[in-house]
């Protein structure tokens, strides 16, 4: 055959047989047809119908109803996400147009946004549910949902093929036959060779490294694998069944007799990976990838054998089939020649109590901590022969908990019964050690806790209290209320007008760096990175990888021309010099893990990866790693020059007059920033220059860092930054990195370089948040008044002493929304074998707030009261000086927490939950507020903007020196010269931030990017407007496009710029930003998993430039919070320091269902900003000091259960990310305890 051939909105695409065989659809769709809005992956396609962003609308076509819809909710915020998000309700609404509020969230599992919060793209899609309660919701009628789209060739694909192919691809064979016995075929004609069997290759995003192959077998078109029998006795599966179809298959069963377990068993499947791979996977994919890798935690292999469900296979040798249990085939059937056909369900005796579980680290698309299923036959509270208890995620061998069910066989269960089968269980497991998985320890509660929860479940009487420990936390349908004034004067400022740019987002037609065409001779470039942490680098070997096809050239630090460092502060920061010496590839020794110490450039992405991973590098002088601030401290590894005391006060004097102490110790883990966009620079060398794109918030240091590495001025750099698809601070210093690299790359090789890092490789290579150890120690008064607090911060910098800033900031941060007059604080700069830490969304924020409220939640708990009470007390009054000594003559915090608590009715609130907890004895619920406290200053030179009018039809477009990154810059931007202007926001464009336009600038960071980037371009549309005026005076009548006519005319320079300058101290940006929060959450004890039942937020954002962004922030800010209070674990290789959490698998941002069920934001009305602009406050950062209420207000329930349980009244250590391991951990549990 020629090649595949498929359709992609309606037009034939046909891929030559020169194509690699992993080429995904993905690298397809965006490299050679030219379609950047797909931002997906999935492969095979032969015969297929493709629907990609672009077919469904665009500016040209129309938009999408979907595109529109998003865009209206504000549902796009950076926009990488949003074609993912559209593609997704597009596929939904195809399968059910008729869809409710519910099957929209339940949907929503496998796309991560990291800006949003989700719940304006929630809301969008919901709008689209018959029964939600969302203002302008509508149905989508059919024509609608399929507009633009060519009947005959747009349509879905059914994945049933009927078409045989057989295919050399450059490097393998690719065959997809229409019959097992083709597969037969195939099978022995290969016999000595690596075969793969494809169905979705869903397989690819856990295990990476399988393969490579010779002959790939699609088995898309073996229609004996799509059966599908139902009789009274079993339910047939064919192989290729997706677990979407298995899950629908098994609820058009459930009602059935001997097929009620099918019910737990479709709950729990709607929970294994996301929409996609269970649209996409299929049930054989998943029990051979357990057969494979036996330590899998398959939810699918576990279900099935504990339903006593077997599998046929059909054998390549014999061309016969033969059924087999599920445990024969994990452990005795050879399938290196064999074919899974089909499972066949059993049909269950009536007495049969049938539960499964699966305990994961975030809601929704996680695999198992453990996850277990029990089939026990039961009558009264005599079991019936031998139950079956079948555990994943314990270890490779173990599947069932074979003693436990001995014992349990045919017993009565008595107390004494019960207790024994827990310590049963309990001896007979040994969790393997897995420093990428929880403890074993947690991984052993959990198997108990389970069996009790089933055991429990068995009693028919059982005591109210006790009954929660049955049930699974309910998360019904999630809501959002958002309140604002919204002011009239300076219209369109303080309007809430959706992004600018929503639609082209929504509709994939936005240009990330990444999205640029292809240029003529272009390279691609990947780094080599040191994968040990401490080490000597005694020689690199690239002569393998240079014998590659394609791969055209290598660097290492020699080949520098001019400085080898990226970290130019430029005015913007005062850094030291050590902190200003970063080198961009390291020549002999690695004091951190994945360092680049070389790179390729190849004609091909994938030839320059293969490249990197055949350099040999030979190490010497191996060190074991330091990983954490109590091994650097012992070490005597402290940056002692970068030592920061901080007294404020007299600490001395406080000490002596406080009634009560408290002391305690606060730790907190890092977080990567997970923008969606990976890190990317592209440098093309042009006529006497380099052209360079980049995705950076820090356009200056970039043309730095790629013009002194070439020795060449900086007017030899042309630097432009078309938007970035998420920055959270990732995006200020690292990118140096890759502009310089790329650069280098480009001038000696005088073609174009390309250098875009992969996902694995950004959380590798990048610096993330500072991680802390905090010990203090408080003094109050009897009231809970806190006069007094010591602090000593051990601060993880990294390898440099970079984290010396946040560390600055950290402290600066700390009273947040508290007066506490007397401080002592010591922050040591610590050094480990980890990446410099670099900023990260509110840097000093985020351990500020933990450090203070930890410890106000701590007093509160000395003196037996509520923490709302102690907080209250301490809030600052108008006119106190905080920690800065700034006098907070403007201070609203009491204001907005007076009102917050009363809109939140808090007090009834706290009742409802003290009476729940006595109520419930394995579910709590806890309530508390939080503060933020965020000063706003302006910093680096100021920002420019250059205000052009096209005198001949009036339009207008504005270059200024702000990075777009989904904060709205470009709309805020467009509403200040909309006003000035006096014209429609519509007839304005911003464009990307260029060098040459935009020179000097500062950093987009700190929030107030946006506010400063609208000041100056309202400066110079104000410079034209002065301009204008005499033609305006002489043509009092004249519309704009007149007006602008006649200027030009009279030859008016109709082009203006302003640069606003930031002068240090300048109150026109010294402000502060208060906000505060109230957070209620539920604990399962048995499992340590919660979840955000409500939470009301005020900000006072002043006169809010735009309320609806103001609000995105908001929400983006506190779910980015969220994540780094209780999911976003980091965890590293004790020997190599290899971060072990680099990718989606083990990772975990939070998605769709970790947000609260109820969700209201209100900003405080009344309030105008005297020294912000145009009456505003930034936005940006605040919020998310908010989220340590999630922490805090999980680690209350779980103490309102240790005071249950065990009688204590304790306070439990705040040790952040407070994943369900670390809060079930925390309480303790042992079998005593666990009593019916
Ligand atoms: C992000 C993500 C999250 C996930 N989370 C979970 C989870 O929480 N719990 C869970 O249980 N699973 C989870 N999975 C696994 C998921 O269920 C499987 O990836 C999917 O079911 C595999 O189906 P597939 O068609 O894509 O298989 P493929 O990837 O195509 O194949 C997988 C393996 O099966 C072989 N194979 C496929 N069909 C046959 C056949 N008929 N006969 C013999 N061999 C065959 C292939 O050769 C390959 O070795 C997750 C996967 C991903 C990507
Ligand atoms: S808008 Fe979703 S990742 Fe940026």
């Amino acid at each position: 055959m020629s090649g595949i051939r498929f359709h992609v909105n309606g037009k034939e695409h046909i891929v030559p047989q020169s194509f690699h065989v992993t080429t995904s659809l993905n690298e397809y769709l965006r490299e050679s047809a030219g379609l950047k809005g797909t931002k997906v992956m999935c492969k095979e396609v032969d015969g297929w119908q493709i629907s990609t962003i672009e077919g469904i609308g665009s500016q040209r076509k129309g938009y999408h109803p979907i595109q529109e819809r998003i865009a209206k909710f504000n549902g796009t915020q950076c926009g990488y996400c949003t074609p993912g998000m559209v593609m997704n309700m597009y596929g939904l609404l195809h399968q059910k147009p008729n869809i409710t509020a519910q099957e929209v969230e339940d949907n929503f599992d496998g796309n991560i946004c990291r800006c949003t919060g989700y719940r304006s793209i929630l809301d969008a899609m919901k709008s689209f549910a018959g029964n939600a309660n969302i203002p302008d919701s509508k149905a989508i009628d059919i024509e609608d949902l399929n507009k633009n789209l060519c009947s005959k060739t747009g349509e879905a694909c059914t994945g049933k093929c009927g078409q045989g192919l057989d295919l050399r691809l450059n490097d393998a064979h690719w065959h997809r036959p229409t019959s097992l016995d083709q597969i037969g075929e195939v099978m022995k004609d290969n016999k000595h060779k690596k075969i793969r069997l494809v169905f979705g290759n869903t397989s690819t995003g856990i295990y990476k490294d399988d393969g490579p192959y010779d002959v790939y077998i699609d088995l898309h078109g073996v229609k004996e694998l799509y059966s599908y029998e139902v009789n009274g006795k079993s339910v047939r599966l064919g192989a290729a069944t997706t677990l979407t179809q298995v899950i629908e298959r098994l609820k058009a069963n459930h009602h059935k007799p001997g097929f009620k377990y099918f019910s737990d068993m479709s709950k729990h499947l709607k929970v294994v990976a996301n929409v996609m791979v269970r649209n996409g996977g299929c049930i054989a994919g998943n029990l051979m990838i357990k057969y494979w890798h036996k330590e899998f935690p398959s939810d699918v292999f576990l279900m099935l054998e504990c339903a006593g469900a077997k599998v046929e296979i059909f054998s390549s040798t014999s061309g016969k089939k033969e059924t087999s249990s599920m445990m024969d085939f994990l452990n005795k059937v050879d399938m290196t020649d064999r074919v899974l056909t089909a499972v066949i369900l059993p049909c269950l005796a009536d007495n049969v109590v049938y539960r499964s579980f699966k305990i994961t680290p975030r809601w929704q698309n996680a695999h198992a901590y453990v996850n277990a299923a029990f089939n026990i036959p039961i009558e009264g509270l005599v079991i019936k022969g031998r139950p079956s208890v079948v555990l994943g995620g314990i270890s490779a061998d173990t599947v069932h908990a074979t003693k436990t069910e001995d014992f349990l066989a045919n017993k009565t269960l008595s107390p004494a019964v019960l207790k024994e089968a827990y310590s049963t269980l309990r001896d007979e497991l040994v969790p393997t050690e897995n420093p990428q998985e929880a403890s074993p320890k947690y991984r052993k509660d959990l198997a108990s806790g389970l069996l009790y929860k089933v055991l429990l479940s068995l009693q028919p009487s059982k005591s109210s209290q006790v009954r929660s420990g049955v049930e699974d936390l309910h998360r019904p349908t999630s809501s959002g209320l958002q309140t604002y004034q919204e002011m009239t004067h300076d219209f369109p400022i303080h309007k809430g007008l959706p992004k600018k740019e929503a639609a082209v987002q929504a509709a994939g037609e936005a240009v990330f760096v990444n999205d640029m065409p292809k240029f003529q001779n272009e390279l691609y470039a990947v780094f080599v990175l040191a994968d040990v942490a401490s080490a000597t680098i005694e020689s690199i070997d690239a002569s393998e990888a240079l014998k590659l096809p394609g791969v055209t050239h290598f660097f290492s630090a020699k080949d520098i021309i001019g400085e080898n460092n990226y970290m130019y502060g430029g005015s913007l920061f005062s850094l030291t010099p050590h902190e200003l010496k970063r080198a961009i590839i390291t020549e002999l020794s690695s004091g951190e893990y994945c360092h680049p110490i070389v790179f390729f450039i190849s004609e091909t992405q994938a030839m320059a990866t293969t490249a990197a991973k055949l350099v040999k590098v030979t190490y010497s002088k191996i060190r074991t790693p330091v990983l954490s601030v109590e091994e650097s401290l012992a070490k005597d590894m402290e940056f002692k020059d970068a030592r920061i005391t901080e007294v404020v006060g007299s600490p001395d004097e406080a000490w002596k007059t406080v009634d009560q102490k408290v002391e305690g110790t606060i730790k907190m883990g890092s977080q990567y920033h997970f923008y969606m966009e990976t890190q990317v620079s592209l440098a093309v060398p042009s006529e006497d220059s380099i052209d360079v794109y980049s995705s950076t918030q820090n356009l200056d240091a970039c043309q730095d860092a790629a013009a002194q590495i070439i020795g060449k001025p900086l007017n030899f750099i042309n630097i432009t930054v078309p938007r970035l698809g998420g920055g959270f601070g990732g995006k200020v210093f690292e990118p140096a990195m890759l502009t310089a690299a790329s650069s280098l790359a480009a001038y000696l090789s005088d073609q174009p370089v390309r250098l875009n890092v992969d996902l694995a490789s950004c959380i590798r290579i990048f610096g993330k948040r500072q991680p802390f150890v905090a010990k203090y120690k408080a003094g109050f008064t009897q009231e809970g008044d806190v006069k007094v607090v010591d602090v000593e911060i051990l601060a993880d910098s990294g390898y440099t002493d970079h984290g010396a800033m946040f560390t600055h900031d950290c402290i600066n941060y700390m009273d947040m929304g508290y007066f506490v007059p007397n401080w002592n604080i010591v922050g040591k700069v610590m050094q480990t074998n980890k990446k410099s830490m670099m900023p990260t969304r509110a840097p000093g924020t985020v351990p500020g707030a933990l450090i203070i409220e930890s410890i106000m939640e701590n007093v509160a708990k000395t003196l037996n009261k509520h923490p709302v009470f102690v907080k209250e007390i301490n809030l600052y009054r108008k006119g106190q000086k905080d920690i800065m000594g700034h006098t907070l003559n403007n201070c609203t915090i009491r204001e907005v927490w007076r009102r917050l608590k009363d809109i939140a009715e808090v007090e009834g609130r706290l009742r409802q939950v003290e009476a729940y907890n006595q109520e419930n004895k394995w579910k709590k619920r806890a309530i508390t507020m939080t503060t933020s406290k965020h000063h706003m200053h302006h910093y680096g030179p100021g920002l420019g903007a250059t205000v052009t009018i096209y005198g001949r039809d009036g339009s207008v477009a504005v270059t200024q020196g702000g990075v777009e990154m989904g904060q709205g810059l470009y709309t805020k931007v467009a509403q200040g010269v909309a006003h000035v202007l006096g014209v429609p926001w519509e007839i304005i464009k911003v464009k990307p931030m260029q060098g040459i336009s935009s020179p000097n600038s500062m950093i987009s960071g700190g929030s107030i990017a946006s506010e400063s980037a609208m000041q100056a371009a309202i400066g110079a549309a104000q410079i034209l407007k002065e301009r204008m005026q005499p033609i305006r005076e002489k043509f009092p009548d004249a519309d704009w496009k007149e007006l602008c006519q006649r200027s030009e005319a009279n030859k008016l320079d109709l082009s203006a710029r302003f640069f606003n300058r930031h002068e240090l101290g300048d109150p026109l940006a010294n402000y502060h930003t208060y906000c505060a929060g109230v957070i209620e959450t539920e604990v399962d004890i048995l499992t340590g998993e919660s979840q955000i039942g409500r939470v009301d937020i005020m900000a006072d954002y002043g006169e809010s430039l735009n309320p609806v962004i103001d609000i995105g922030q908001t929400e983006g800010a506190f779910i980015m919070g969220v994540g780094c209070f209780l999911t976003e674990d980091t965890k590293f290789d004790k020997e190599t320091g290899r971060i072990l959490t680099d990718g989606t698998w083990n990772y975990k941002p939070p998605t769709t269902k970790d947000i609260p069920i109820d969700w209201r934001i209100h900003l405080l009305p009344d309030s105008p900003n005297p020294f912000g602009i145009r009456s505003s406050k930034a936005s940006g950062e605040p919020a998310i000091a908010l989220a340590t209420g999630a922490l805090l207000a999980n680690k209350q329930a779980l103490e309102a259960a240790r005071k249950d349980l065990f009688g204590v009244r304790d306070f439990i250590p705040v040790d952040a990310p407070f994943t369900p391991e670390k809060a079930q951990q925390s309480v303790g549990l042992d079998e005593s305890v666990f009593a019916v």
